[in-house]
């Protein structure tokens, strides 16, 4: 079968999101599956070349994979003929600078979010990119639960949409007694870290692509845990590590969402979504999905005189799969190799990426400045 080879520049693979989600288990998993077919019935086969700063480690990482294209030198790998596409999986204050490299040596542009720092740098980043195709990262739309829901969605199970629910969250070990698991900049503000940014691009692209468009936020932030301590010791937390966020979408839907690093587990999921609709509510985690119909809910009547005398929790229903869910990131990763080999569409690019940036930016102001922020359209 014909190989249409297709040159990707994956920057940033050291990371833990590089690595795992987008080497091993997105670009090397199409490669282990004999390629991307493709509409002529041609095969479309990603050649990563990696690109870091300690080309020891890339040595030793493209050799744990049998991959021998590696450098430290991110513009003599964007200048190679075979190269299409720029991948950017850095730390997120360093994107912006490697991506303006990629797009003046003329490559299309995938990669994680956020895309930039600020919604002014992120939209200027979109006009730039006007030449070329561009995708950012939203990775939560593929998880089997949110497929799930979106499912629901489309088959009216709702009715009319009243609120949204979230909670994301885990407790991330302060890394005195225990290591952290999360790496340390992410508690740094100078160094791109705050859960705002990390979190609010999610929940931009899963409330606007789910339900609606989203046109207010209201957050309030904290940083619960002052000072953690990583490899160099202790270090101040500058950032954020909590958002109590709501979120005000067209058709008067509210959406609350709880992002938190400083919480213990007492859920099925690390991420659950409740939506009650007039018809119908669903509660979606990353996985799982249950229901609960108009006709199927219980009339609670409040006593506190009296001990619980149902099983709440059992009276929602299990959706079924019904089909395979691949992982989320490899899906995203085969409709992007698609849209630039084949042309098919791609709405999840610079665009999208720069509402995600403008809705952790002005839920940032929305803290700040303790009120209610409306998000203006961009264009
Ligand atoms: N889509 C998602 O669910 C998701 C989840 C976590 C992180 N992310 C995003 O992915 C990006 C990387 O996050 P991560 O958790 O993989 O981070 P990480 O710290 O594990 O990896 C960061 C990568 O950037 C490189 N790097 C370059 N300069 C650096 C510097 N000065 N300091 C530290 N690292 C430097 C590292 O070598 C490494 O390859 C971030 O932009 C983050 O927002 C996305």
């Amino acid at each position: 079968m014909e190989r249409r080879s297709i040159g990707i520049v994956m920057n940033g693979v050291t990371g833990r999101m590089g690595y795992r989600q987008h080497l091993v288990r997105s670009i090397l998993a199409i490669r282990e599956a004999g390629g991307l077919p493709a509409a002529d019935g041609s095969r479309i086969w990603p050649e990563p070349i990696l690109v870091g700063r300690n080309g020891a480690k890339l040595a030793e990482l493209a050799a744990r994979h049998g991959l021998t294209e590696y450098t430290t030198d991110l513009d003599a790998a964007l200048a190679r003929d075979d190269v299409e596409i720029y991948f950017d999986a850095q730390v997120t204050p360093l994107r912006e600078d490697a991506i303006r490299r990629a797009l003046a040596a003329g490559r299309h542009v995938y990669t994680e979010k956020p895309l930039a720092g600020t919604v002014a740098a992120s939209l200027d980043l979109a006009r730039a990119a006007a030449h070329v195709k561009t995708g950012v990262v939203q990775d939560k739309l593929f998880l089997p639960g949110l497929r799930k829901l979106q499912r629901l969605v489309d088959g009216d199970f709702f009715g009319r949409i009243l609120s949204v629910r979230g909670e994301f969250g885990y407790w991330v070990f302060e890394g005195d007694w225990q290591p952290a698991q999360r790496p340390s900049w992410n508690y740094r503000a100078e160094d791109g870290g705050g859960i705002v940014v990390d979190m609010f691009p999610h929940w931009h692209y899963v409330l606007e692509q789910l339900f609606a468009p989203v046109r207010a936020v209201t957050a309030h932030i904290s940083t619960h845990i002052p000072e953690r301590v990583d490899d160099n010791g202790p270090y101040k937390a500058t950032a954020d590590d909590a958002a109590y966020g709501i979120f005000e979408l067209d058709g008067g839907i509210v959406a609350q969402i709880n992002s938190s690093w400083t919480t213990r587990v007492f859920r099925d999921e690390l991420v659950e979504f409740q939506v009650d609709g007039t018809h119908g509510s669903a509660v979606a985690g990353l996985r799982g999905c249950r229901i609960q119909s108009r006709a199927g809910t219980p009339k609670p009547v409040w006593n506190p005189d009296l001990p619980v005398t149902e099983s709440f929790r059992d009276q929602w229903q299990t959706v079924p799969d019904n089909e395979e869910f691949d992982n989320g990131f490899k899906v995203q990763w085969e409709h992007f190799l698609r849209h630039v080999v084949e042309d098919t569409p791609f709405p999840w690019d610079f665009m999208a990426g720069v509402r995600g940036v403008q809705l952790a930016e002005l839920g940032l102001r929305s803290a700040r400045e303790g009120r209610r922020v409306e998000i203006p359209e961009l264009s």
